[in-house]
């Protein structure tokens, strides 16, 4: 793995020497090294053709996408995760987000993963779910500009070099946006599918199409669209507010045919939850917000499941 940090410069905090920023288990390479690498030409032929990781253990695998930032991929993802959990399945949860890693912090733990003898990352565990992040593996306040055979490197190694075993799923929280780590997930492995966050505004709407338009052309089929942020809901009363439009998200859903798996209220509980590192869903699992997470699964299960029959009709 190699990436580039802010300040690579400068000494590191580590008592143990330059190569000692990060995980031991990860490479460390200076900038200088990978602007000076040309890989086009240096590279061997094989190198420059994707290799797929199948990791057959994993039932489903399913990206976490969005247009732009701050619609609450991290969150509904976190969620998400957990509800399919307390519904009885083995999940994991990647955080690929290798710019703003925030798993770590909503999921409230920041260790170092431990290595087996197989030299494979065990991923850490935590309100039943199986964790991995680049946040584990640098320090937090260290910012990373990361370039694309880095965060290339990076997600193949999330992926193979991680004693996953046997899941349900394993969900995977992509950065924002249409770029690089989409593409070089899709490369690795075959997904199951995306799953698209959103706001229910036009110009979150905007970028759902961008997102869509994106995994069409990766042949990576759209799972559902999640509206979060959907209403706000009065602690006292419990009355829905519609703070941004209306059932954007749905409307957006309708126009291209895909699987509309439910809104999520907007609410300072579900914000506050992840920042100490007990989401929602795992703290409050009666309240009706994680009731709103625990319908998204369930719908998320349906459209799996549908998909599943499909695939049987196929080979029959
Ligand atoms: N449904 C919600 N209600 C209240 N706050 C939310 C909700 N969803 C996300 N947030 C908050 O919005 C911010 C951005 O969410 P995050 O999940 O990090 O977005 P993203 O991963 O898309 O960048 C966080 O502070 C999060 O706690
Ligand atoms: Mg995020």
């Amino acid at each position: 793995m190699r990436f580039l940090k802010k300040g690579d410069d400068k000494k590191p905090k580590s008592e143990s020497g330059s190569e000692a920023k990060g995980h031991p288990d990860l490479k460390v390479i200076s900038g200088s090294q990978i602007s000076g690498r040309q890989p086009q030409q240096q590279a061997p032929p094989q190198q420059q053709q994707p290799q797929n990781i199948t990791l057959p253990n994993i039932k489903y695998k399913i990206a976490v996408a969005s247009g732009k930032g701050g619609v609450g991929k991290s969150t509904v993802a976190t969620n998400l995760a957990i509800s399919l959990a307390n519904a009885g399945g083995a999940v994991g949860l990647m955080d690929a987000d290798a710019y703003g890693p925030s798993i770590p912090t909503m999921m409230g733990i920041q260790e170092q993963p431990k290595v087996s003898p197989e030299r494979k990352l065990i991923p850490l565990v935590r309100h039943n779910i199986k964790l991995m992040s680049i946040g584990f593996m640098v320090p937090e306040e260290q910012a990373m500009i990361w370039r694309g055979p880095m965060l290339h490197s990076s997600i193949r190694q999330l992926l193979s070099d991680v004693e996953w075993e046997e899941l349900d799923y394993l969900i995977i929280d992509l950065p924002p946006g249409t770029g690089d780590v989409a593409l070089s997930l899709t490369q690795a492995i075959p997904l199951t599918g995306a799953l698209i966050v959103t706001t229910p505004q036009d110009v979150a709407l905007a970028d759902v199409r961008r997102g869509v338009a994106m995994f069409e052309r990766l042949g990576v089929p759209i799972l559902g669209i999640i509206e979060n942020m959907s209403y706000f809901l009065c602690p006292h009363c419990n009355e829905k507010t519609e703070i941004f439009r209306k059932d954007g998200g749905k409307n957006m859903s309708e126009r291209f045919g895909v699987e509309f798996l439910g809104q999520i209220p907007l609410d300072a509980e579900v914000c506050t939850a992840g920042d100490i590192g007990v989401p929602i869903v795992a703290g409050h699992p009666e309240s009706p917000q994680s009731e709103a997470f625990g319908a998204v699964a369930q719908e998320l299960e349906t459209v799996l499941a549908e998909t599943g029959d499909e695939d049987e009709l196929t080979i029959l």
